[in-house]
């Protein structure tokens, strides 16, 4: 297999949801939340994903992450088709494909100790070896002392919490990360710590990394292709700094005309 071939790729991928009944004898709606999605990342690759609020890009990483089945189209990992393996090759991907959530303090179990947190996935997953070896080489590749082990997420602040729900993430020696709004619950004077570490990872690791924010500058520091999404399709693809400067779909207009009313106005207020 070649170096481009896609560790994980969507083509033409559609799903649809049915809707409650509006009255007792109308028929379901559908609404159609993912419509021809074509998306792929690759070994040492940030890709980012932004779009609006409900224009689908939770429901893309369902697809990448293979929880729920499309309706149409092909998720192929590695250019084998998710739904279509047997047992051993869908653990391979199981393991392969992990997220980073949003918000540490609700995706890790407050009452666990950050030490049996990291240990679960191995649990769930069934990995063998030597899984306090492994512990200590992930606390390293995000920068956490072996004291953290013992402690509970309430000692922590949230951009160590971060840490150290990257950290779970790669205790099952992923290929590719996925990391939907992973910084937008921190302060911003921590979000570029997280930012750096998981460019870091991509760099060292040679992970793949599906980066997904509101922000598209959080995301152009970050990744070196960008997908928008709006109404469940991807309006436009390309280059951070080409998005900024020439952006040619109307939701991407919209996405950077966003950031520069917020840079205005903190200029605004630099100079009162
Ligand atoms: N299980 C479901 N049943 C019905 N509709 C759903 C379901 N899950 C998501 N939706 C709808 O699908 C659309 C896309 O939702 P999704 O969560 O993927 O958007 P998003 O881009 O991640 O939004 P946000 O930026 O707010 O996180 C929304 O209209 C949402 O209401
Ligand atoms: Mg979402």
């Amino acid at each position: 297999m070649s170096a481009a071939t896609p560790i994980l790729a969507l083509k033409a991928v559609s799903q649809t949801y049915r809707l409650a009944r509006q009255s007792l004898f109308a028929p379901r709606p559908t609404l159609t939340v993912l419509d021809g999605i074509d998306f792929d990342v690759r070994a040492g690759e940030a890709v980012g994903l932004v779009g609006e609020s409900g224009s689908g890009k939770t429901t893309l990483t369902r697809m990448l992450t293979g929880v729920e089945r499309p309706r149409g189209g092909e998720v192929l990992f590695d250019g084998a088709d998710v739904w279509a393996m047997d047992a051993p090759a869908r653990a391979g991907f199981r393991r392969a494909v992990q997220m980073v959530l949003q918000n540490p303090r609700s995706s890790l179990d407050p009452r666990m100790r950050v030490g049996t947190s990291l240990l679960e996935p191995l649990r769930s997953l069934r990995i063998g070896g030597d899984h306090l070896a492994r512990i200590h080489e992930v606390l390293d590749q995000v920068g956490l002392s072996r004291s953290a082990l013992e402690r509970f997420p309430h000692e922590f602040s949230g951009g160590q919490l971060q840490r150290i729900a990257i950290a779970r993430a790669l205790m099952p020696n992923p290929r590719v990360l996925i990391a939907d709004e992973p910084v937008s619950a921190l302060d911003v004077s921590i979000q570029a710590q997280v930012l750096n570490l998981l460019k870091d990872l991509v760099r060292d690791l040679g992970l793949g990394l599906v980066f997904i924010a509101h922000d598209l500058s959080v995301v152009a520091y970050t990744t070196s292709r960008v997908s928008v999404m709006s109404s469940g399709r991807i309006v436009e693809v390309g280059r951070p700094l080409d998005l900024f400067t020439a952006p040619r779909a109307e939701a991407t207009q919209s996405l950077v005309g966003a950031v520069l009313r917020v840079e205005t106005g903190l200029a605004g207020n630099a100079l009162d």
